[in-house]
């Protein structure tokens, strides 16, 4: 891979995250309602060490300073959540003007600053008093998110051009409504799950819906699940197809998997597997329902973390496979593999042929300050450097992803981990509120001015394994060469455009895939007539040739010579082999 182009495609957005109940804190401040974290953390022995979010990054007071920073990375889209209680104090009905002004300000601060804002609507912090009634079991709910939905685009459409409707369905119904050690600690049972989880599908068609035909500027509208993908263990395709399988499955008992939540958005449909394997738990959904999740939006967001490695078991199916004790790991002993960035896009571009963004990527790691002041994240630089690598090359391959987002922005609240987990880019004390950019938000710099050129350096001494579409495209001319296949016919069978993946093979292979798929015919050709007795119709058939007078002239502008010429001196020289045999039998001086 050395000198390779690592130049991202013009218009590729370079951004960070955060969210509203991570960073903001002033929890009460201003008219804002209580959500449900505001509650789940003043709770005995749920929270590590009893941290809670009530000052969080207090980046509700300190907002301009953090704007300044990201202005300093040189980030130029920066997602982040809205407060729905902080806007909606009761979730519903009156509007607090301060929590509008908040964000209005923020709004315009980045705005001034050359950064795009990315609203996320829903990052998890349900409003209290909506959850007293029912929350997202109660059948209004998809309206209630609706309604708070109308508010958020009458205020901010006017400047703010992506949304992003809700935030990894996974996390806050899995860990908040399954296993209950999130907010608000509910351990429901599968069916009640399924339940809420349908309603906050049908919030997300009613919000998608509300933008499209209110936002005064064009909206680009997308969600952000969580991508629960696996990555091959090694680059057999027996493995890459125990990955894509992974990554495809639901697993019973739980709600952490990929096409539950994003086939009803993008194919109107819940996966038949699922509802094969949830059952009689499963939502009654009415083709309605569907239609209304099924709303066109934009762009699938990618929450992507750690990818587990997969390979194919003996009985065919994926078995996981484990870490090695040598495998570096974050603080969350997530492996800190970066090929995940490639193959977790790649799966997912495959299924729903949808423009991707990776809305949160990174890692949590034992940073802390030097005695030189500065933070040598080197384990957080390698991992972003990895990362657009493996992402650089899925999009060499023909994934169409549209931008990056690196969670996060800067270290905050994780959630029931409290500041246990660092994952920013930027230090924050958090008795000091004191902010230090790290080492790895100077490399993330590098790459953004350089538009990813920078990253260049780091592939001196990376030798590229096979790219997976050239190695599935010379697969397929083997298995098929009798077929009439082509360039197009290859790239619809690996669900990628037919230029990128030529681009791909000639990129690696120094060859043209059309030529290539010619010279493995004729080949095959070749080989078959050294057979003196081969019909060459039958030759023209088995090599996929369209008939044999196309395959005479093809044959003849590559060897200069007709098939039967070709075949005629091995006839020739079978002839004179046997005449040579005959001389020796009469007269043994003869050699
Ligand atoms: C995904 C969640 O959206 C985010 O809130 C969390 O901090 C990160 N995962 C890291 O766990």
């Amino acid at each position: 891979m050395s000198g390779a182009d690592t130049k991202f495609p013009d218009g590729f957005t370079w951004g960070a995250s955060t969210s509203a109940y991570q960073i903001e804190g002033a929890w009460n401040e201003d008219g804002k309602g209580p959500s449900v974290w505001d509650l789940f953390v003043q709770e005995e022995d749920k929270m590590w060490r009893g941290q809670t979010g009530k000052i969080a990054c207090d980046h509700y007071h300190r907002f301009k300073e953090d704007v300044a920073l990201m202005a300093q990375i040189g980030i130029k889209a920066y997602r982040f959540s809205l407060s729905w209680s902080r806007i909606l104090p009761k979730g519903t009905g009156k509007v607090n003007k301060a929590g509008i002004r908040f964000y209005n300000a923020l709004i315009d601060e980045l705005l001034k600053n050359g950064i795009e804002p990315w609203i996320t609507l829903f990052h998890w912090d349900y409003p209290y008093e909506l959850y007293l009634q029912g929350g997202w079991l109660n059948p209004k709910s998809p309206e209630w998110f609706e309604e708070y939905t109308r508010v958020a685009v009458e205020h901010f459409s006017d400047r703010v051009r992506y949304w992003v409707t809700i935030n990894e369905p996974q996390g806050f119904l899995g860990l908040g409504h399954s296993e209950g050690y999130h907010a608000p600690g509910l351990k429901l049972c599968l069916r009640e799950c399924l339940l809420a989880g349908h309603n906050t599908l049908l919030a997300h068609g009613r919000s998608v819906r509300v933008i499209r035909d209110n936002a005064k500027l064009e909206p680009t509208i997308g969600w952000s699940p969580a991508s629960s993908a696996y990555r091959p263990s090694t680059n057999s395709l027996n493995d890459i197809n125990a990955a894509r399988e992974a990554t495809y499955a639901i697993y019973p008992g739980g709600l952490w998997n990929t096409c539950w939540w994003t086939d009803p958005v993008f194919l109107g449909a819940y996966p038949d597997e699922g509802l094969k394997i949830y059952g009689k738990d499963s939502p009654q959904a009415t083709k309605a329902d569907m239609k209304l999740i099924n709303q066109p939006i934009d762009f699938c967001g990618c929450n992507l973390f750690q990818v587990v490695p997969v390979k194919m078991g003996a009985n065919g199916a994926p078995v996981a496979v484990e870490l090695q004790p040598e495998e570096p790991i974050s603080t969350y002993e997530w492996s800190l593999n970066t090929e995940g960035l490639y193959w977790g896009p790649t799966f997912i571009h495959e299924r729903y042929q949808t423009p991707l963004v990776i809305m949160e990527n990174g890692c949590s790691l034992l940073d802390r300050v030097g005695l030189d002041g500065a933070v040598h994240d080197s384990g957080r630089k390698d991992f972003i450097i990895g990362c657009l690598l493996s992402l650089h090359r899925a999009i060499e391959d023909g994934v169409d992803v549209r931008g990056y987002f690196h969670w996060s922005l800067m270290d905050n609240f994780e959630w029931q981990q409290g500041y246990k987990h660092r994952f920013g880019l930027v230090y924050v004390d958090f008795e000091s509120q004191d902010r230090i950019l790290k080492e790895s938000a100077f490399t993330y710099q590098e790459i953004i001015a350089t538009h990813g050129e920078s990253l260049r350096k780091y592939t001196h001494n990376q030798e590229e394994p096979v790219p997976y579409v050239v190695k599935e495209a010379q697969r397929y001319i083997e298995n098929n060469i009798s077929e009439p296949f082509n360039v197009k016919t290859i790239a619809a069978h690996l669900n990628c455009h037919p230029d990128s993946l030529s681009r791909r093979f000639k990129q690696y292979t120094g060859t043209s895939l059309s030529t290539h798929i010619r010279r493995v015919r004729l080949e095959c050709a070749r080989n078959m007539l050294r057979d003196p007795n081969m019909l060459i119709g039958v030759v023209s058939d088995y090599c996929g040739f369209s008939d044999r007078i196309h395959f005479t002239k093809v044959f003849r502008k590559e060897m200069g010579m007709t098939p039967g010429q070709f075949q005629r001196q091995f006839r020739a020289r079978e002839d004179a082999e046997e005449k040579a045999a005959v001389e020796i039998s009469k007269n043994p001086r003869v050699k």
